[in-house]
């Protein structure tokens, strides 16, 4: 049975979510998305700057899981932030998934003129058509300038976390704040070297499951949304196949251990696009 953590808002949001940043528009996303949900995911979550809603939808309406039993994220680009045409990219977004409503909407970084985003925000939100709105790659100091000049609360701030880069301190400003974590690079990312380490493995024997399940175990224990990315089916379905076991407090210590401090992605106070 797959878990899940209720919002500060009252929704409920699978914890397991498939990623697909990164994954090619056309089949590879119709299909990452149809054999999630024939696993048993009921968690998307995508981006306009990805390039794939079109293909998220598709592979949504293919799968014939009712769209009210899925929990579809999208986010808002960066140059629409700053164009201020958040509403405008929002109907855009909703027209390429081809549904009316999704259940959560990010700020997808803070650049120029996300104050008047959020604002935005607030107001789809009152409509209806998003049932959660959030912001992503929000340091605390971006958070506390939110909540200086706002009464609503971001539902979750999605962000880089892997045992490389546990972001732990961020995660519980959060938590203190009630606002949830969601991890991008759960695993460590495309081309990283984290699923090879050798303490892992070693962890994964105990419990008969791979250095990804476990490290997908790591992030569901510390009560996160964890959002692993794959284009291949059988990898897809072997990061869902982990709410049979349970990490010790040994081997959660062990992977807290991995920190290097160094991040896979961009930093939020110093990124150029
Ligand atoms: P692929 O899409 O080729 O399967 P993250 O979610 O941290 O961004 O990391 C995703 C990376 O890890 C991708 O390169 C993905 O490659 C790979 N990956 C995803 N799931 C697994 C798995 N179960 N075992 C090994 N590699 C995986």
């Amino acid at each position: 049975i797959q878990s899940t953590i209720m919002l500060n808002n009252g929704t409920v949001i699978p914890q397991v979510g498939l990623g697909v940043f990164q994954t090619p528009d056309g089949e590879t996303t119709v299909n990452a998305v149809e054999t999630a949900l024939a696993t048993g995911y009921r968690h998307i979550d995508t981006a306009m700057i990805y390039g794939n809603e079109a293909s998220v939808g598709e592979g949504i309406r293919r799968s014939g899981v009712p769209r009210g039993d899925i929990f579809l994220t999208t986010k808002l680009w960066n140059d629409d932030i700053r164009a201020r045409r958040t509403k405008e990219a929002f109907q855009e977004s909703l027209d390429r998934l081809g549904v009316d409503y999704v259940d959560l909407y990010l700020i997808h970084w803070p650049v120029d003129g996300w104050h008047e985003a959020w604002d935005a925000m607030q107001e789809i939100y009152a409509s209806g058509r998003a049932k959660a709105i959030g912001v992503s790659n929000f340091q605390k100091h971006h958070i506390d300038e939110l909540l200086a000049g706002s009464d609503v609360k971001p539902a979750v701030d999605q962000i880089e976390s892997s045992p490389q880069f546990t972001n732990q301190q961020l995660i519980d400003d959060l938590t203190g704040l009630g606002i949830a974590t969601e991890a991008w690079s759960p695993l460590g990312g495309t081309g990283g070297n984290l699923l090879s380490d050798p303490e892992l493995a070693r962890i994964g024997a105990e419990y008969g499951k791979s250095a990804a399940q476990v490290v997908i175990r790591w992030h569901i224990q510390r009560g996160i949304v964890v959002l692993p990315k794959s284009t291949h089916a059988e990898r897809i379905r072997q990061n869902f196949d982990v709410f049979d076991f349970e990490l010790s407090d040994a081997d959660m210590k062990a992977i807290n251990a991995l920190e290097t401090g160094r991040r896979n992605g961009a930093d939020p106070d110093n990124f150029d696009f």
